[in-house]
């Protein structure tokens, strides 16, 4: 594990010295980077190895990024209480068919990211940040940007992997790769469930056993969400057949209404927008809810007038 910036430039030397050489540019055929990244705050779960695991696929060595990012946590967020659980996550990142030799954990404390405080100049998200998470948590994706690109300025790699759990942030570092011209190939993971739906979050470890079943009202949301989008509904009656359940819980499963809703949004993937009231074509489900204290969030991509995607 390297922690300073030293230390990582050195370990990147060692990956770059062993990395198999691509005469002429050209894809190496199983793997086409050198080297991947995987951004992380750490609690990994199997959601994160599943990105590891896709980082490894694509690259022949891999970079994972441990550090809880202050920039963007509110001033009332959980920041202090995240879960934090480094040799943990060391030992879960060094099981079967995860990190070997030549990857790399970099786990920097805040100093080391942020050597003179909070930075002066920062990215920001735009219209794709304001909206939704942007909205309720404002300033939260301009922080997770910022990091992003410094890490990406620190690491060099030519893919990063990103959970599409998140599908938010997703789009919005797809947006900054594509404005800012920044020479790295975003790669969605798809997002890990556990088998009764519940979609893997390092903050699903503040649930009670009650809230935990209360929190798979988010994924039946959305299955609902997808059953009404194949039965061919509008982006109204989608939504509402998602919000329905949210606040209505499915009794017949003894899954309980969530405490708040925060958002059922039907967005175009790319921009995050809301769809107009008679899109059709591929959409976005997103939503986040409070269960007791703990905010949580799930979406499906679906096509609105034809078949479910995903
Ligand atoms: O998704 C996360 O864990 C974080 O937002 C990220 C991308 C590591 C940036 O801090």
């Amino acid at each position: 594990m390297t922690r300073t910036r030293e230390a990582l430039a050195a370990a990147l030397a060692v990956q770059d010295a062993r990395a198999v050489p691509r005469p002429d540019g050209a894809a190496h055929e199983a793997r086409p980077h050198a080297r991947a990244v995987v951004m992380t705050m750490g609690a990994l779960h199997a959601g994160h190895l599943s990105l590891v695991r896709r980082a490894k696929e694509l690259a022949d060595a891999v970079v994972v990024t441990i550090f809880v990012n202050p920039l963007q946590f509110g001033p009332t967020e959980d920041l202090d209480r995240y879960p934090r659980d480094l040799e943990g996550d060391l030992r879960l990142l060094s099981g079967p068919g995860l990190l070997g030799p030549d990857d790399v954990v970099f786990a920097p404390t805040p100093q080391v990211v942020y050597p003179d405080g909070d930075p002066i100049v920062r990215v920001l998200a735009g219209a794709v940040g304001d909206v939704l998470e942007g909205a309720l948590r404002p300033g939260h994706l301009d922080g997770v940007l910022t990091v992003v690109l410094k890490l990406m300025h620190l690491v060099r790699p030519q893919v990063a992997v990103f959970g599409a759990k998140d599908a938010q942030q997703l789009a919005a570092v797809r947006r900054m790769v594509h404005d800012l011209d920044v020479p790295v190939e975003v790669v969605a993971g798809s997002t890990v469930r556990d088998d009764d739906g519940l979609a893997l979050s390092s903050r699903n470890a503040y649930l009670t056993p009650d809230q935990r079943r209360q929190a798979l009202a988010l994924s039946r949301a959305l299955v609902a969400a997808r059953a009404a989008a194949e039965a061919g509904a509008g982006p109204e009656a989608v939504r509402g057949a998602a919000l329905a359940v949210l606040t209505d819980g499915v009794p017949a499963d003894d899954v309980h209404p969530v405490d708040v809703v925060d958002y059922v949004a039907l967005v175009d993937p790319g921009t995050f927008a809301e769809v107009g009231p008679h899109a059709t074509g591929p959409a976005v489900l997103a939503l986040a809810a409070r269960v007791g204290a703990t905010r949580l969030i799930d979406n499906t991509e679906l096509l609105l007038g034809g078949e479910v995607t995903a």
